[in-house]
């Protein structure tokens, strides 16, 4: 059998280091606007970089061999911001693909502090290289990335380095994010999962519990034991929790870690989209490699998180249609369809969660098919209770360029689709707004706390490569979770 390749470990040993001037035995992305003088080092002029089709457009690259080594044009277009160097880095690392070294004056360019163009084009050059192995025999097609080499006048060096520093350590996260979403469903049940959290957690300085069967069945999750019903697997539900000193605040994370969703006794139909129902566990992944580099980025924010890990399997012992669950805080939910299972895990996490009494909630999770039909696969559905914590997810989802749009709650309209005749509601609305539905089910658990969901059923993968994506598992929602931890400002309540 072949063994198992971690593809994310190639992302985070990655040396990154800074240099004044180019090295020469690198491949060198050269940044190049689309007017102004073209850099020396591409020994070509703008009328032949043009009459090679190369204007200097955003995410362009032309590749010139040059001597025994290769430099590439990179587009960064008029006036880049941080994302537009990320991205450009990106097409970088793709054109430069076969190379084990890679070099740029990307961070150099101008408007653009120095220490956010030195993360950006970290983020850019690692999440690109990021290339899923698996249980390939042949390991050829993985990264070839070991080194990078960003330069920088003497007076950026130590911003662009501080900020080289944190892109490592947060596409290392998204790395690992992905990495735990394309893994194959039996060498990633609960149990593992669990266990790398545990390691994880050692690693990082977090505390970690671990809950298994028995012990979330005398917690009253009856979400995590009705989904976990079907299943020859036991669920867990692991909590982890990073303390810094004088914390400046308390975010609480909760991420749906349906490790396969077969949709249970409501059986998804055999096709290809349920292939991916491996990556049900990309909400708990997203949060799980967040918590893995709080330490490491010197985050001033307590932030406490649940990972709601089970399979959602067809049984003898199956959850059946018409059941009656009665979840964490007390409520009864009737079960309409089992598969549609992530609200019933979810509401025992955010219900936890809410105990702890945080400043804030955001959960994401992998929910409904009706996000993708809404916003499609590049962009996330964000819903909650509180205006303003929404917009602050918002804007950190737009620094980072993991693109959400927000959907009403609209509860007055829409709560009524989940009564029930005998239970508190049912587990499934109407045929339509299905992932209003859904949120307005959740938000029956969150109390009084300000709160954010995201559905990322859209951009869990991508099934080709594109821009910092590699065919698969996306890691979305990662770089968001993290930069709203770091930078989390408590909503007024
Ligand atoms: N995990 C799925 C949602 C999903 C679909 C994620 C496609 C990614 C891609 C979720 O558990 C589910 O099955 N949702 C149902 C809910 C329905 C039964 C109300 C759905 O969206 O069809
Ligand atoms: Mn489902
Ligand atoms: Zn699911």
């Amino acid at each position: 059998m072949p063994a198992m390749t971690d593809a994310s470990a190639a992302v985070t040993s990655v040396a990154v280091s800074t240099a004044r001037t180019l090295p020469r035995d690198a491949a060198l992305g050269v940044a190049v606007g689309p007017t102004g003088p073209v850099p020396r080092q591409l020994g070509m002029n703008r009328a032949s970089l043009e009459a090679n089709g190369f204007d200097g457009k955003p995410g362009q690259t032309l590749s010139v061999p040059l001597g025994g080594g290769l430099v590439v044009a990179v587009g960064i277009g008029e006036d880049p911001d941080a994302g537009g160097l990320r991205n450009a880095a990106a097409a970088f690392a793709r054109a430069a693909s076969k190379h084990a070294h890679l070099a740029t004056n990307l961070t150099e360019v101008a408007g653009i502090d120095a220490k956010a163009a030195g993360r950006a084009v970290v983020e850019g050059v690692l999440l690109a290289s990021y290339r899923y192995v698996g249980l390939k025999n042949d390991t050829s097609n993985g990264s070839k990335l070991e080194r990078m080499t960003l330069v920088a006048g003497a007076n950026r060096r130590r911003g662009v380095e501080q900020g080289a520093a944190s892109g490592a350590a947060i596409a290392g996260a998204a790395a690992l994010a992905r990495e735990l979403a394309n893994t194959p469903p039996t060498y990633l049940n609960a149990d593992d999962i669990a266990d790398k959290a545990v390691a994880i957690a050692a690693d990082s300085g977090l505390s970690v519990e671990v809950f298994n069967r028995d012990q979330l069945e005398a917690m009253g999750c009856g979400g995590m034991i009705g989904v976990n019903r079907g299943s020859t697997e036991p669920p867990r539900m692991v909590k982890l929790t990073y303390t810094p000193r004088n914390p400046s605040g308390h975010l609480a994370l909760v991420g749906k870690g349906v490790m396969y969703d077969s949709g249970g006794i409501s059986l998804k139909p055999s096709n290809p989209m349920h292939a991916v129902m491996k990556m049900d566990m990309s909400g708990a992944a997203a949060v799980l490699a967040t918590m893995s580099v709080l330490k490491t980025l010197r985050c001033r924010t307590k932030v406490t998180a649940y990972l709601m890990c089970t399979d959602n399997m067809p049984s003898g012992s199956a959850l059946k249609l018409g059941d009656v669950l009665t979840m964490r805080n007390g409520k009864t939910v009737e079960i309409h369809n089992t598969d549609a299972e992530g609200r019933l895990v979810l509401a025992d996490g955010l219900s936890l969660a809410v105990e702890d009494e945080p400043d804030a909630i955001v959960d994401i999770a992998t929910l409904t098919g009706s996000a993708l039909g809404a916003l499609g696969e590049k962009i996330a559905a964000v819903l909650g209770t509180h205006q303003g914590f929404v917009d602050q997810v918002t804007e950190r989802s737009a620094d980072v360029g993991e693109h959400m749009w927000q959907l009403p709650l609209a509860a007055d309209k829409y709560r009524k689709l989940l009564d029930s005749v005998v239970a508190d509601m049912r587990n499934i609305g109407g045929p339509y707004g299905g992932t209003i539905t859904a949120s307005i089910f959740l938000s029956e658990f969150v109390g009084d706390v300000p709160w954010a969901h995201l559905d990322i059923a859209g951009p869990m993968k991508v099934d080709s490569d594109d821009g910092i994506y590699s065919k698969g598992a996306t890691g979305f929602g990662t770089r968001t979770l993290i930069d709203l931890a770091t930078n989390f400002e408590a909503p007024n309540a």
